[in-house]
């Protein structure tokens, strides 16, 4: 969004939530409409139909979203809000596997379009489970719910996971593509709506000082962490399916990287922005056989002592087979095949049950010559890096040399520190207020392209083919450290570390 926008405020835009009851619609969906109203960027003609197996009335599905607000942020919906906001909002239950769902969905969707003047226009969130995205799509094609008219628009929201494998993520843009146009596809990935995301482009792109910089001439290397201190939470059942590489790396991660490691794009359109995060996704050379050992590590938290609990293993999570080869945390060492990054390793890692919760990309500069040094008691130099914190505590530091205050030559890193808060006030939103705003007035730059989302899978597909006939690289980790040894390993082979934290 614009700040200099003189009309920021969405158009008229029905909202069809399928989903309406999980978990999602709860903690940030409805928070985000909540959010997106306060802020007065919503139209006055909006409404909100949410969809879900369970029997609501609008009066139901109304004092749900109440409670859940105050149980959420308690104090925050004044009565005020409430008399305003509450008359957008309307349920219908249905089931989405039965056709005649859809017949009831259109002829509601007809009369609130009426009541509230939405003008035809409509989106409809997919917060379901990834096996009815094709046929929802599909049940909305039939009943003709997603044709566009000159006037109007018609939008798919499509929650992760984008497919569990390069084939199945291509397979289901091909089935959605047989009803929906691409242009109306909104695949989400709620880190792009973060704002220490979108950041990045500014960063690199605004700032004259780092352009220069940002190449295998003067960067050593990138490391990216998404650490977590939970566990598994309950969601043992999904994560058995999952595990940390698929969960994290073809989407959150590797559209951290590509954002970091893009060339400059001719604008920021939605189609300039993502031809080039596709090409660098596309550069990163994908692993098979040898290269999975040298260069991946996969592992599982055992139990551990987190601040004196004791915490169990995941083998003993609810739902988790007891002999389970599921990966809890993984560590990659990727290569960028182009001009600008050959020679730079990209290090990822992200894993459940570790000593911090943190999201965080590290970018190394390489260490000046030693020489003028020599004479003097310094031992060696420490390299600068620039921190982009992603979360909590969001901000950026650059790290660098100075001199301790003292007769003898002595130094030492220090930090100068941005904080979001400190200047901003306000903390960051969790992205998807930026991205459901940005999906109404049709911006897709935030969203992922279908070529976007294969390109993601295509570096780990090796990776996944070998995982499914051996499980011989599984290592162990306790709950609460920073991962398995052979991590550490796979950095200090080439001389490099993790960053430490104190
Ligand atoms: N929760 C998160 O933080 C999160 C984060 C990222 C992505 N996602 C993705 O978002 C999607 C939803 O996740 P969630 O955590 O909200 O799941 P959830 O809590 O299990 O909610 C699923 C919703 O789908 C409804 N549903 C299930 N079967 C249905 C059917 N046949 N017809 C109509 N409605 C049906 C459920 O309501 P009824 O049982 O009443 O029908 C419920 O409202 C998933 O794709 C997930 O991967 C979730």
């Amino acid at each position: 969004m614009n700040s200099d926008d003189p009309n920021p405020q969405t158009g008229p835009f029905l909202g069809v939530i399928f989903g309406a009851s999980g978990d999602l619609a709860k903690r940030k969906l409805m928070p985000a409409i909540f959010n997106l109203f306060r802020d007065g960027l919503l139209a006055e003609s909006f409404a909100i139909l949410g969809m879900s197996r369970k029997k609501m009335t609008d009066d139901a599905f109304r004092e749900k979203i109440i409670s859940d607000m105050e149980e959420l942020a308690p104090g925050e919906l004044t009565a005020e809000m409430k008399e305003k906001l509450l008359p957008h909002f309307f349920y219908i239950s249905g089931d989405v596997t039965k056709a005649e769902t859809f017949s009831r969905l259109k002829s509601r969707m007809e009369s609130i379009d009426k009541e509230c003047q939405t003008g035809g226009n409509a989106f409809f969130y997919l917060a379901t489970a990834p096996t009815l995205f094709s046929p929802v799509v599909h049940a909305l094609g039939d009943e003709g719910l997603i044709n566009e008219r000159e006037d109007s628009w018609r939008r798919v929201v499509i929650e992760k996971p984008f497919g569990h494998d390069l084939k199945s993520a291509q397979q289901l843009n091909h089935d959605i593509q047989i009803k929906l146009n691409e242009k109306q596809i909104y695949r989400i990935d709620h880190y792009l709506g973060k704002e220490t995301v979108q950041n990045i482009d500014v960063l690199r792109f605004a700032n004259g000082m780092f352009q220069p910089f940002w190449s295998n001439l003067f960067i050593d290397h990138v490391q990216i962490t998404v650490a977590e201190t939970l566990g598994v939470e309950g969601r043992g059942g999904y994560y058995e399916h999952a595990g940390a590489l698929r969960d994290m790396i073809p989407n959150h991660i590797l559209q951290l990287l590509s954002l970091i490691a893009m060339e400059m794009p001719i604008s920021f359109g939605a189609d300039d922005m993502r031809d080039e995060q596709v090409k660098v996704l596309r550069a990163i050379r994908p692993l098979h056989g040898e290269d999975i050992n040298h260069n991946v590590v996969r592992g599982q938290y055992v139990h551990g002592t987190v601040d004196g609990k004791d915490l169990s293993a995941y083998r003993a999570e609810d739902n988790v087979d007891p002999s389970s080869m599921t990966e809890t945390y993984v560590a990659l060492r990727l290569a960028v095949e182009n001009q600008r990054w050959a020679g730079v390793p990209f290090y990822l890692r992200t894993g459940k049950r570790l000593a911090r919760r943190v999201t965080e990309i590290v970018v190394e500069f390489k260490k000046p010559p030693f020489t003028p040094f020599r004479e003097t008691t310094v031992q060696s130099l420490e390299p600068n890096q620039l921190i982009i914190r992603i979360q909590p505590d969001e901000g950026i530091s650059l790290r660098f040399v100075t001199k301790v205050p003292g007769t003898l030559l002595k130094l030492d890193e220090v930090d100068m520190d941005f904080r979001y808060a400190d200047y901003f006030g306000r903390a960051p939103a969790t992205g998807y207020d930026r991205l459901l705003y940005d999906c109404i007035r049709g911006e897709a730059t935030l969203f992922r392209r279908a070529d976007m989302v294969e390109a993601g899978w295509l570096p780990i597909a090796g990776i996944q083919e070998a995982w499914e006939h051996s499980g011989d690289s599984l290592t162990e980790y306790a709950s609460g450290t920073w991962g398995p040894a052979e991590a550490d390993a796979l950095l200090s082979r080439d001389g490099r570390q993790w960053r430490v934290y104190v």
